[in-house]
């Protein structure tokens, strides 16, 4: 069994009283360590699947598992328990608290987690500062560029040092220089041992993957 597995699994939606599939009766295996590129049409089922990696949505039918842990199996709280543990997650949209620091956005993690406090504002900084940002740590999202929100949102996912790395769309927003940027601190982050599954439009982007998934009307058609 791969460290990320899914057999058989499906997604439907429900939209009045139609069902749609938006994940069909996926198979697939990422090992510890990986840096997939997930490719496909608007619509083929990426962010779905990205969902149900994280455990942010059940899968229909089908077992999805990581680190040979049964996700369908999980309640809500012990899924948001492997959440913490096991995931990070870099969106498109940053979700960045507005009324909250730079810093304080990137302590949230921490925060929940009983007994964190005292470190939390130390790992946080720390964290700001691999994506470069230690400077402007005490600023909001709002004296923040683009860019500068995107890393934050990095540094966020990135604070509680989790195994595997979601990222959908991370650069869809940013102009080219700054996506490379947010692409180097992916691979590097790849390279210090967190495996990362990123959704990307964007060929050039998918090469800096060491494979790439493509997705079809919810099927892989080809990894
Ligand atoms: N909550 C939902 N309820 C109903 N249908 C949904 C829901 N979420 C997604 N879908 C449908 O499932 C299909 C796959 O959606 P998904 O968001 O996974 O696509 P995507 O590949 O990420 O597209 P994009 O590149 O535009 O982000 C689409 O047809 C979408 O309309
Ligand atoms: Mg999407």
């Amino acid at each position: 069994m791969a460290f990320i597995d899914l057999k058989d699994v499906t997604k439907a939606f429900h939209a009045g009283e139609e069902e749609y599939p938006a994940v069909r009766g996926v198979s697939l295996g990422i090992e510890s360590g990986e840096f997939v590129a997930v490719m496909g049409p608007s619509g083929s089922g990426k962010s779905t699947l990205l969902s149900l990696v994280g455990g942010l949505s059940h899968a229909t039918s089908g077992i999805v598992s990581v680190d040979g842990i049964d996700l369908g199996s999980l309640g809500p709280n012990k899924l948001s328990d492997f959440r913490r543990e096991y995931l990070g997650f870099v969106f498109q949209s940053f979700y960045l608290v507005p009324y909250l620091t730079a810093l304080e956005n990137v302590m949230l993690p921490l925060t929940v987690q009983p007994g964190m406090n005292g470190t939390a504002g130390d790992a946080a900084q720390e964290a700001l500062r691999k994506v470069g940002l230690a400077a402007k740590s005490r600023r909001l999202p709002s004296q923040l560029s683009g860019g500068e929100q995107e890393r934050v949102a990095i540094a966020r996912a990135i604070v509680n040092k989790p195994p595997v790395i979601l990222a959908d769309e991370p650069t869809g927003n940013l102009d080219t220089k700054t996506g490379d940027q947010v692409l180097d601190m992916l691979q590097d982050l790849n390279r210090g041992g967190h495996t990362v599954v990123m959704v990307t439009h964007n060929v050039e982007n998918a090469k800096r993957a060491g494979r790439t998934i493509e997705i079809r009307d919810g099927q892989v058609v080809s990894n």
